[in-house]
């Protein structure tokens, strides 16, 4: 990935320094910050084709149930500049990631009895496909229509059906406590200061569901500062346990070897945050 002149937002632009600030080591002490897009707190929708590859549904996006019923491929809800960073960012190589689903994922629900899951920021669909291919009745959300097009095509040459929503994850309107798991596998997602995200991530999980959220560990932030990217931007485990009640069990909360596929960005990336936590009522 590489800057762009059009000027993306100062939060945006910079994710991939997490290349050259990740260190191996210790944990995250995040503060909270100001809001980090105070000019985007706000209702967004456009349309946008996201491509012919495969069927890309948008049944839940648009605040309507889950159905069978495909919405007009790729309407969009969210910011259009997040979206278009991430499109560029998608767009500057053919394939991003490995292809293969991450091994946080694969460990802790390996273990779990497939129901509804929800992807948060699914990329290019190789943790939805693994999911759906292990029998869950999986949702994918993603902002980047260029990530969900590839995503999509990978589950139809799979055979397998997804659920995919094309949308920022605080602007989804997603149905509340409807997902057995809801998985964020090293989501980009910014911080405000009513964490939404975080909320929106802890309410989509149903009783007796799991929240896994999974992020790269030793990410130096002076040096990551240096690069124009601040770590305190973004949600972290750390910013999600701050908001846990008596409602949740903490199963994992630790840092751990990554058990990493290769190749792709990111595969240098050594330790793992892994964090979950279990909705009890
Ligand atoms: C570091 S990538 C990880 C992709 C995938 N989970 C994986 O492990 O390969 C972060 C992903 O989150 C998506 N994303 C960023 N902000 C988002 C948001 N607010 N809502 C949904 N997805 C978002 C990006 O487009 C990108 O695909």
């Amino acid at each position: 990935m590489q800057a762009h002149n059009e000027g993306p937002p100062r939060a945006h632009r910079s994710w991939e320094p997490f290349r050259a600030a990740a260190v191996a080591g210790e944990g995250h002490a995040i503060p909270m910050r100001d809001a980090v897009l105070p000019d985007r707190q706000q209702k967004w929708c456009d349309r946008d084709v996201v491509g012919d590859r495969g069927p890309v549904t948008n049944d839940i996006a648009a605040g309507s149930p889950a159905s069978d019923t495909p919405s007009p491929i790729g309407a969009y809800i969210g910011d259009p500049a997040l979206r278009a960073e991430w499109d560029r960012r998608y767009a500057d190589r053919t394939q991003l990631w490995s292809g293969r689903p991450n091994g946080a994922l694969v460990a802790e629900a390996t273990g779990l009895t497939p129901g509804r899951v929800l992807d948060v920021g699914c990329g290019e669909g190789a943790d939805a496909v693994w999911l759906a291919r292990a029998g869950w009745d999986v949702t994918a959300l993603e902002v980047s229509g260029v990530a969900l097009a590839r995503a999509a095509g990978h589950a139809h040459d799979a055979g397998l059906t997804v659920h995919w929503v094309h949308a920022a994850l605080t602007e989804a309107a997603l149905p509340p406590a409807s997902f057995d798991l809801v998985s964020a596998q090293y989501p980009a997602l910014l911080r405000t200061p009513d964490a939404a995200a975080e909320r929106v991530l802890l309410a989509a999980v149903a009783p007796g569901g799991v929240l896994l959220f999974v992020h790269h560990a030793g990410v130096d932030a002076k040096q990551a500062q240096e690069n124009g990217f601040d770590p305190a931007d973004y949600v972290w485990p750390s910013t999600v346990t701050e908001l846990l009640d008596g409602d949740w069990e903490v199963e994992v909360d630790e840092q751990r070897p990554r058990v990493a596929p290769d190749g792709g960005a990111g595969a240098h990336h050594a330790d793992d945050l892994v964090l979950r936590v279990r909705r009890l009522r």
